[in-house]
């Protein structure tokens, strides 16, 4: 009989799941996603990050687990579950759920300083989007300059809030927080202007360099890393050791 593993039990020590029919070895208390990484199995993601506690809220990494659909990033393996990750039918949703994040902000690649270090262009090319198929919404959101060393574009964001968590959980600083709900949650700046200028953010804190996208860059270093030299140039986002934001 199977055990869950939810809360870390021991029983689970040494047991398996199976992904996409391969066996994964999972260690208690593991994600689906935590254990498929570690097995150097790729399951598409874009909020989820190594260092930080799971969002669960782009849903790009939703799997089939006994034909049901969740996150990856936040179901925990259980001993002798079937899961689907790299099916059509899960892949073609992934596709979309990118094609509705590529028209809903401006993501113009080319001119791009995050162009091949971004994680949503190396998730796209992996899922194989070769257009955006929905119209373009063209957002005319701010662009934050104010502070001296980093900058923010939020028509860039993915509300992905890995800078929410980092800025939190290492940082101490909060200078990041989402406000509004549905179709109107946004990122805003923690401060009494709601610009960069007026927090303690600092070029070295982790919510600089987190940012899976463009959005938040750090200033004066425009393509310092040339084209064709960038962390997914030579790796797709699929290749074990790329599996992660910044
Ligand atoms: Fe995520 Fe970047 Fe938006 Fe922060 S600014 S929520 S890190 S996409
Ligand atoms: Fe799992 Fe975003 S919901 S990576």
């Amino acid at each position: 009989m199977t055990t869950l593993g939810k809360t870390g039990n021991t029983s689970d020590i040494g047991a398996t799941f199976s992904l996409d029919g391969v066996d994964v070895l999972f260690e208690p208390g593991e994600t689906i996603l935590q254990a498929a990484r570690r097995a150097g199995r790729y399951i598409p993601h874009l909020c989820w990050h190594p260092d930080f506690h799971a969002q669960g809220s782009c849903r790009v990494c939703t799997v089939k687990v006994k034909g049901r659909a969740g996150s990856a990033c936040t179901l925990h393996a259980a001993a002798g579950e079937v899961v689907e990750s790299n099916t059509d039918e899960l892949n073609a949703e992934r596709k979309m759920l990118l094609q509705m994040l590529f028209v809903e902000g401006n993501h113009f690649c080319p001119s791009c300083e995050k162009s091949g270090n971004c994680l949503l262009q190396a998730t796209a090319y992996e899922m194989k989007m070769e257009d955006v198929l929905f119209e373009e919404f063209y957002p005319l959101r701010p662009i934050d300059a104010s502070h001296a060393d980093v900058m923010i574009d939020f028509n860039r964001c993915i509300l992905c809030e890995l800078c929410v968590r980092a800025g939190h959980d290492v940082d101490a600083k909060d200078v990041f927080a989402i406000a509004g709900h549905g179709i109107g949650t946004h990122l805003v700046v923690n401060s009494m202007s709601g610009k960069l200028v007026d927090t303690d953010m600092a070029l070295a804190d982790r919510a600089a360099s987190i940012c899976p996208v463009g959005a938040i860059l750090p200033k004066r270093r425009g393509f310092v890393i040339p084209i064709g030299e960038r962390r997914y140039d030579p790796h797709t986002a699929a290749d074990p050791d790329m599996q992660e934001a910044s």
